[in-house]
């Protein structure tokens, strides 16, 4: 009796720190879709490259010892510029993170796609997908093949990322170049540099150190989990167009997006999201015809409110959503309401 009590007592001491020292890892999915972090080029050193060459089996393996933060499982969702990203790659992301997260059958998301269009894919899915699970986009400025690309260090920490406690219930997040930044606001802001992402408005999530995540302030606008759009059913998106202000701007553009049948126009308006009579002009015989205008402005920090200059309050506002997050946030208030008043509150909320 003594001999069998004495035994319990010793498993227990080596089985309970063990099981809380066992580090099970995060099952990470990594989705790829293509961009920079996939090109190559000719040589280690010059600019030009192509885009969406190698696969994420490949990229995986740039990353020595990626094995070791998480248990990785590549998706080859497609391989592409990120200009070209269609509405039908956004549903399948959508659908297949939904399936990885309602089945369980995954703790965390990364998806490797171009810079370019990287900041809408992210918002898309900072709307949609309502989990409260980690979904990381990251990508690179450099390519594959580039002396010091800055691809494999990117992906380390967005699978590190992806894989931390901290991150669930943040909301859809970009990594890049140690930075973690928000998917409301976070927008590319140089054209080549590595540096090229910032959160012009609020500043960053955080950081990345040393595979480890530090947030510094949390998201107070809705998403993911807390989100009300479901498009789980839809096979398409409304077709929302920008059209951009400037010095003498005709009135030609929106006539022509009028005439063409879009379901919204969001206006990238002068200084405080103004635009002239031409302009506004279009934009009444456009409403007339049901289509939605939502104003937002060219000028990519301080956002627009409803305090303006002469302008048709019927109107709704962007808030701090730059004109191409306006344009994704019109599409999915498009598929619950035309009513002004309501996307106005969706404007306010998300
Ligand atoms: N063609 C651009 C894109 O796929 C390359 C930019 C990049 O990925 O850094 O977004």
């Amino acid at each position: 009796m003594k001999r069998a009590y004495l035994t319990a007592i010793f498993i227990l001491i080596i089985a309970v720190p063990y099981k809380i020292l066992a580090t099970e890892k995060s099952r990470i999915t990594i989705l790829a879709t293509g961009g920079t972090i996939a090109g190559t080029a000719e040589s280690a050193s010059q600019a030009s490259y192509i885009p969406g060459v190698i696969s994420i089996d490949e990229i995986i393996a740039s990353v020595p010892g990626l094995n070791n933060v998480a248990e990785l499982n590549g998706i080859q969702v497609c391989n592409i510029s990120s200009q070209n990203i269609t509405p039908h790659i956004w549903l399948k992301l959508h659908t297949i993170i939904d399936s990885l997260f309602s089945n369980n059958l995954s703790d965390g998301i990364v998806i490797t796609h171009g810079t370019d269009t990287m900041e809408e894919t992210a918002y898309f899915l900072n709307l949609t997908v309502k989990h409260k699970r980690p979904i990381v986009l990251t990508g690179s400025m450099r390519p594959s093949s580039s002396l010091s690309a800055d691809g494999p260090f990117n992906l380390f920490n967005a699978v590190s990322l992806a894989s931390s406690t901290e991150a669930s219930g943040k909301g859809v997040m970009v990594i890049m170049n140690d930075i973690i930044l928000s998917a409301d606001d976070v927008t590319k802001s140089h054209t080549v540099n590595t540096n090229a992402f910032s959160c012009p408005n609020f500043g960053p999530l955080g950081y990345m150190r040393d595979g480890k995540a530090l947030f510094y302030r949390k998201v107070e606008t809705k998403h993911t989990f807390n989100s009300e759009f479901n498009i789980s059913k839809n096979t398409k998106l409304p077709q929302v167009e920008i059209a951009y202000s400037y010095a003498f701007s005709s009135g030609l553009l929106i006539k022509a997006l009028i005439n063409s049948g879009v379901e919204g126009i969001v206006i990238a308006g002068v200084g405080h999201g103004n635009y002239n009579r031409e302009y506004a002009a279009e934009m009444e015989r456009g409403y007339g015809k049901g289509i939605r205008f939502v104003r937002s402005a060219r000028v990519f920090r301080g956002g627009v409110d409803k305090a303006a200059e002469e302008y048709e309050p019927k109107h709704p506002v962007s808030g701090i959503k730059s004109p191409q997050k306006a344009r994704i946030l019109l599409m999915l208030a498009l598929t619950k309401s035309n009513d002004s008043n309501e996307i106005q509150r969706l404007f306010d909320q998300y």
